[in-house]
């Protein structure tokens, strides 16, 4: 009798291997089914663009995992604890306090979203004609550098080109290119690590590649910066890929990050956990001064950018809950979850699955349909006819050339974005959604390409009109 107690204890220190969402729902937002007839006709006067769609029109919202996630019990607690003075308010001592201890950075400016920290930081650095260099801009990072007359100069790993190898560090920069930058005549301002890298499907930037680009910016002089919008994704996904970091905490492999750069800038509606916020941190206080400065007249008092006291609590509690392992362990299980079943059914998708999104490869998904069909554009508007589904169009609407509504030089990639809003879907959603694409895949060759009606000249596919070609 006693023994086999004994052996029932024991059998209890194996824990069950089902990994779950880490969390239990207390308040829920009602989603709504529509019918295949009310999605057409929602479509049709939304000129099949689904950023013109009303948002309870759709079922599971992939659009983004920017400002979308669910905040936790602790976060609406601290909430009510805002402090909402003008100057000096007790909320921004809670998030510099945090934020310094997390990245190191002592000079913490708050702002009202990630591209306001691009925007200050670029407006002290960037000279016209001067480069700023990077794994990989995001789109509104190359623009913040645009605007102030600077060039943009991606230079991803050359395996980030390659949608179906299951390198796991594809979010990494290119050392020969960038020694070879940073040695010419050309001006280089400095460099940013965008880590994850989420214009390369959401991929890491492995510790040492941050490290030899660390190195090669002191010998040439040239500060570093992160883009830290996915950190904490990134500090999870390097240790899973990389042996050397095991057993190190979250917390620490994110720090050894920004131990090796100037400063970051931050979107703090990804990894912050909050639904608006941002900041920049710096080590340098002469630059920190005239951050300052600049701050107030855009953005607000230094103590609290662009945003109320309430939120700088919130975004305090989020950092941290962004680095808890078993809500990493969750988010990343889910994204798996979700590449596992399309990698059964041989639906095209970017590999391996990165850190906030499953990327889906339109072209080859879609290759009954040439590039001036705009296959993207073509399956996100069938994902959301058949389920609901609203994603988000990476391809030659994005980033191709046109000529009026004509496409003159098509994307290199076209990907669907499936983003994962953080703690809101759960596995039964995900269940959906893996029926839905796959239902899509096997009437693919019935989907009929798009084409653009009107669009305006800059940032296409927030407004283009589209129509299925008949
Ligand atoms: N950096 C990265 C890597 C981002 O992904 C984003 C936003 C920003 C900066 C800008 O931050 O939105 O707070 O101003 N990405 C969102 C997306 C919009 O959907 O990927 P923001």
């Amino acid at each position: 009798m006693r023994d086999t107690a004994i052996g029932f204890y024991a059998s209890m220190l194996v824990m069950p291997s089902t990994i779950i969402e880490p969390f239990r729902i207390k308040t829920v937002e009602p989603i709504r089914q529509t019918t295949a007839a009310e999605r057409q006709s929602l479509l049709a006067s939304a000129g099949y663009n689904l950023f013109s769609l009303p948002a309870d029109a759709v079922l599971i919202d992939l659009l983004t995992d920017s400002g979308t996630g669910a905040m936790s019990a602790a976060q609406w607690s601290a909430i009510m604890s805002g402090d909402e003075s003008y100057a000096g308010a007790k909320s921004f001592q809670r998030f510099e306090a945090v934020v310094q201890e997390l990245t190191g950075f002592h000079e913490v400016i708050p702002t009202h979203q990630g591209r306001a920290a691009e925007h200050l930081l670029f407006k002290m650095t960037v000279s016209p004609g001067h480069a700023v260099v990077s794994n990989t801009l995001f789109d509104t990072t190359r623009a913040n550098t645009e605007m102030m007359g600077g060039i943009g100069i991606d230079l991803p790993t050359e395996s980030a080109a390659d949608l179906q190898s299951e390198e796991g560090f594809k979010g990494n920069m290119n050392l020969d290119a960038l020694e070879e930058r940073l040695s010419s005549d050309e001006v280089t301002t400095l460099v940013m690590m965008t880590i994850t890298n989420n214009s390369v499907a959401g991929q890491p930037v492995s510790l040492d590649n941050m490290h030899a680009v660390s190195k090669i910016c002191r010998q040439h002089k040239v500060p570093l910066y992160i883009d830290a919008a996915r950190f904490a994704e990134n500090a999870y996904l390097s240790r899973s890929r990389d042996p050397a970091l095991e057993g190190m905490s979250l917390p620490d492999i994110a720090r050894a990050y920004f131990d090796l750069a100037d400063g970051c800038t931050m979107s703090a509606k990804k990894g912050g956990m909050a639904n608006i916020g941002g900041f920049l941190a710096l080590r340098d206080p002469e630059l920190a001064a005239r951050a300052r400065q600049a701050l107030v007249v855009t953005e607000g008092f230094p103590t609290y950018g662009g945003l109320a006291g309430r939120d700088l609590d919130a975004i305090a509690v989020g950092l941290r809950e962004a680095l808890d392992e078993s809500y990493q362990h969750y988010r990343h299980a889910s994204i798996k979850y979700l590449t596992d079943r399309l990698l059964a059914k041989g639906i095209p998708h970017v590999r391996p699955a990165g850190g906030h999104a499953v990327y889906l490869d339109s072209n080859r998904f879609l290759d009954h349909l040439s590039p001036e069909d705009l296959p993207g554009q073509a399956l996100a508007v069938a994902l959301y006819l058949h389920g609901g589904i609203r994603s988000c169009e990476i391809g030659s609407v994005m980033f191709g050339q046109f000529a009026g509504t004509q496409l003159i030089q098509a994307a290199e990639h076209g990907l669907v974005r499936l983003a994962f809003p953080r703690r809101v879907y759960t596995q039964s959603h995900v269940d959906y959604l893996a029926e839905v694409i796959e239902e899509v895949y096997a009437d693919r060759k019935s989907i009929p390409g798009i084409e653009i009606e009107s669009c305006p000249e800059h940032l296409r596919h927030f407004s283009a009109t589209f129509s299925p070609k008949k």
